[in-house]
């Protein structure tokens, strides 16, 4: 932070819901610690979109809002370097979401397969609140109060982020005059207060579950966490489901058993020659490449169990806490830079505020 080159900024969020798992990582996380060297980083507890579906459950939101930062420092991000930014701290948000509702189409909204699926996942049926279809409008404001070029996400987000960027063009064209033909990657030039980001998906982006058939989500009990133990791994690995038989059957390595071998073992000369012993029977079992990607696993989750100790000792919470403060606070200062730049542009700049 004490360099004085600005770099550009990467901006994401999670809706705490619970502990990260291996798909987690995979699909974003390992991007998001990686960035973190060469970006501003942005890392947003979404605690208010927790409250859109769970309204009813505040204690379980304060806690898994705690627990999941304690993942995010397991698995790497740095709090000097990034910021950890508490949603319901940051006003800005709340009063961009605003901007943007007026410029998101109710029936482009309702059109939105992430909400869709969301809706018959959760069994929400016709009963869901308002604030529901509101997150998706709030998570352009998440997005843009930090005007970042890269958004780190699953793929599940995908429609989350067009609909983001959709609303970026519309702002830029309409208070500032930004003409509609402008590539994305000119708007800034053209005057635009928000560039038009991007997302980016992580090298695996749907991570198998260890049934061996759904992609791994926590609700579906086919998980491996990142707090899970060295015994719990294996266990969970050795249950990986392949219908194979026997050592000597000829295996088909495009099998879950193979998906998690490609996603986790680095050794590229080891696992070719997994490979080609497995597909010909050559006397492998299943429980020989188990115990192999158990122990692959394992070794990259040490670090973070390590980094994780701290925080679960007691007086863990109050230094996740402290965290998020200081994150926040930084946070606020670049939030509030934006939100004035885009009252400015709306006519809305009667006089600067400032926060106490
Ligand atoms: N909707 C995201 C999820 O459920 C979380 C989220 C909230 C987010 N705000 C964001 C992700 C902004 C990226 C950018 O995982």
């Amino acid at each position: 932070m004490s360099d004085t080159t600005k770099r550009e900024r990467v901006l994401t969020g999670d809706t705490p819901t619970g502990r990260l798992h291996l798909g987690h990582w995979v699909g974003s996380l390992e991007n998001r610690v990686n960035m973190q060297d060469e970006y501003e980083c942005y890392f947003l507890l979404a605690n208010m979109h927790a409250f859109t579906t769970r309204a009813e459950q505040p204690a379980e939101i304060r806690q898994d809002t705690i627990e999941i930062v304690k993942d995010w420092l397991a698995a790497g991000i740095d709090p000097e370097r990034s910021c950890v930014v508490l949603q319901t701290e940051v006003p800005a948000i709340s009063e961009m979401t605003w901007f943007f509702a007026m410029l998101t189409g109710y029936g482009r909204l309702m059109r939105n397969p992430t909400i869709k699926t969301e809706i018959e996942v959760k069994g929400l049926g016709d009963s869901y609140s308002f604030g529901f279809l509101m997150y998706a409008v709030g998570q352009i404001a998440d997005i843009l109060a930090f005007t970042p070029k890269y958004i780190p996400v699953g793929e599940d987000q995908i429609p989350h982020i067009e609909l983001c960027r959709e609303a970026a063009r519309r702002f830029n064209q309409i208070y500032c005059g930004v003409d509609p033909k402008t590539e994305d990657a000119d708007y800034v030039e053209a005057g635009a207060v928000f560039p038009i980001p991007e997302a980016m998906v992580g090298r695996v982006s749907r991570l198998i579950g260890t049934d061996g058939v759904n992609k791994m989500s926590k609700s579906l009990n086919n998980s491996i966490f990142l707090s899970d133990t060295p015994k719990q791994v294996q266990k969970k690995v050795n249950k990986i489901f392949t219908g194979r038989q026997t050592p000597t059957e000829p295996g088909d390595t495009s099998n879950a058993l193979f998906q998690f071998v490609d996603a986790f073992m680095d050794d590229a000369d080891r696992v070719a020659e997994l490979k080609a012993r497995y597909e010909t029977g050559d006397n492998i079992g299943d429980g020989e490449v188990k115990q192999e990607l158990g122990a692959a696993i394992n070794a990259m989750l040490d670090p973070m169990r390590e980094r994780r100790a701290k925080y679960d000792a007691p007086g863990g919470d109050d230094l996740v806490i402290d965290i998020i403060r200081d994150g926040t606070k930084r946070a606020n200062e670049t939030a509030e830079e934006t939100l004035w730049r885009a009252k400015e542009a709306m006519g809305l700049d009667f006089y600067r505020r400032t926060l106490g």
